[in-house]
């Protein structure tokens, strides 16, 4: 067992390691080493926290049983989830953080101990903290679970729209600030528990409402915004607990959750508080495993594997513009062999990313670093948007909603004003998918009916190795 002291120090090793973790994850070659610390903190944290003074050696065995089921768990899912479903994960996730805010709310509030020895001043502040915590808690969890629910596709993408949804927010909100005021003034343990209860319902309804209410192309916004508040629950458990590593790592996630909603929201050229507000999203259903089916309208051209090679071969510069298709393909590794070999003959190739390809914040970047493409020909949408204009090709494998030109084009479409890659503007565009399918947002692409655009149809990593048969041979 360790002194209070020796695990304050080791709690403020623990939130350094934190902040360097994040600084390292900021930047692809610098993230293995963001996670090692990452890894290290949550180490000291947890041994400090077990062997602390606040762990009595009965409890121990508890701690232990509980932490063999989580870790198995955790090893399980971490070993079956597929790349492609880490948002549902994460999802999930979000979920437990806010669940267990509100299990620490209740038990806090029951344990006599908690409030022993305090004045009436702290009693109130211990009392407010129990009741934000519960309220962040519950909304995180219900909001997670939705979340998850539409992210894996069982729940429809498409928004529900109750009528007069924001006057139910407000009477919603209204009743819980007034349920909040009478919990604080109660005097006995069970109409305190009546009030937290009434709370947590409310909470738990608000959650649902306002998950359900945002649509399938704002989901990306949605998962980052949970994020943040399952750090904004932590902190108020650590807040509960007194403990103060819970405050500072709750405050980080929920601090860097709330600042990728803001970078998210300006990448797909969205207001927060309208994607808060909810309304937008798909008209027509899509979903998470490829989208519904767009009516075609107007010629589209097919091309061949061994005809794209051609093209790629005679090429001098070629942007490559990964989707969420390379992902579900798993082309990654043949993409870079393509990569290899027409970097060795001179050709010049870099690939474009956009802050929302895929199904997770970095997708794309995870993947091409997995394939070991080197990061310096990795560029984000900002840096390489210019360069399609003097690209001979630009080939998109997988993707479909991040190079819709509606987007720019059609200010009728629900994507419109979304940012996206130019990638109509090269000489020669290829768009690599398995059929005439809409992308995650359910919309239809002008793009495959361009003059300059080809559609090399098939799974993205079968028609990439005949190219790359085709290169070689
Ligand atoms: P999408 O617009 O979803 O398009 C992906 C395309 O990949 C689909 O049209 C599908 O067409 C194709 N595809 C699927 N499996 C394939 C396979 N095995 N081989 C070849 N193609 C395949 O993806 P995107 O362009 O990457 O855009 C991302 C979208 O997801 C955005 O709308 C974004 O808002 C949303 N979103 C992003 C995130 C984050 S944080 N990145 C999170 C949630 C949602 P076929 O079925 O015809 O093959």
């Amino acid at each position: 067992m360790i002194s209070t002291s020796l695990a304050s120090v080791a709690y403020l090793g623990a939130a350094i390691l934190f902040i360097f973790s994040l600084g390292g994850l900021s930047h692809p070659e610098t993230s293995r080493r963001g996670n090692l610390y990452g890894i290290i903190g949550m180490a000291l944290a947890v041994l400090a926290t077990i062997l602390g003074p606040r762990v009595t050696p009965a409890g121990l065995p508890w701690i232990i049983g509980a932490m063999a089921v989580g870790g198995s768990i955790g090893l399980y899912a971490a070993r079956k989830i597929q790349m492609t479903q880490m948002p549902e994960l994460v999802a999930l996730m979000h979920s437990l953080v806010g669940l267990a805010a509100v299990l620490v709310g209740f038990a806090n509030y029951i344990d006599p101990a908690a409030a022993a020895n305090l004045s009436s001043a702290e009693k109130a502040i211990h009392e407010i903290e129990i009741y934000l915590g519960i309220l962040i808690g519950a909304v995180t969890f219900s909001g997670s679970l939705i979340a998850f629910g539409k992210l894996s596709g069982n729940i429809s993408g498409n928004p529900l729209l109750l009528p007069g949804r924001h006057w139910l927010n407000l009477i919603g909100l209204l009743i819980v600030i007034f349920v909040g005021w009478e919990f604080l003034h109660c005097e006995s343990l069970p109409a305190g528990m009546i009030f937290l209860g009434i709370m947590t319902v409310l909470s738990l309804l608000f959650g649902i409402h306002m998950v359900m209410a945002i649509g399938g192309a704002d989901m990306p916004v949605v998962v980052s915004m949970l994020n943040s508040y399952s750090g904004w629950a932590a902190s108020a458990t650590g807040f509960m607990l007194n403990n103060d590593l819970l405050i500072v790592t709750g405050a980080l996630v929920g601090s860097s959750g709330a600042i990728l909603s803001y970078i998210m929201c300006r990448a797909m050229n969205r207001q927060f508080l309208s994607v808060i507000a909810g309304g937008f999203g798909t008209a027509s259903g899509a979903t998470s495993s490829g989208g519904t089916k767009a009516e075609p309208e107007g010629e589209v051209t097919p091309i061949s594997a061994a005809e794209t090679a051609e093209l790629l071969r005679s090429s001098k510069r070629v942007i490559i513009v990964p989707g969420y298709g390379m992902a579900v393909a798993q082309a990654q590794h043949t993409v870079y062999e393509i990569t290899k070999f027409l970097r060795e003959q001179g050709v010049s190739v870099s690939f474009a990313i956009h802050p929302v390809a895929g199904r997770m914040p970095g997708h794309m970047n995870v993947l091409l670093a997995e394939a070991k493409v080197p990061y310096d020909i990795v560029m984000e949408m900002d840096e390489i948007n210019d360069d399609f204009p003097v690209a001979d090709v630009a080939m998109v494998i997988g993707a479909n909603d991040i190079v819709n030109p509606g987007a720019q084009e059609d200010p009728s479409s629900p994507i419109a004003g979304m940012p996206v890659l130019e990638v109509w503007k090269a000489k020669h565009s290829i768009v690599m998918k398995r059929s005439m399918a809409s992308g995650y947002a359910g919309v239809d692409n002008p793009l495959f009916y361009k003059e300059n655009n080809s559609m090399l149809f098939g799974d993205a990593k079968k028609m990439l190795d005949e190219v790359l048969l085709a290169l070689k041979s």
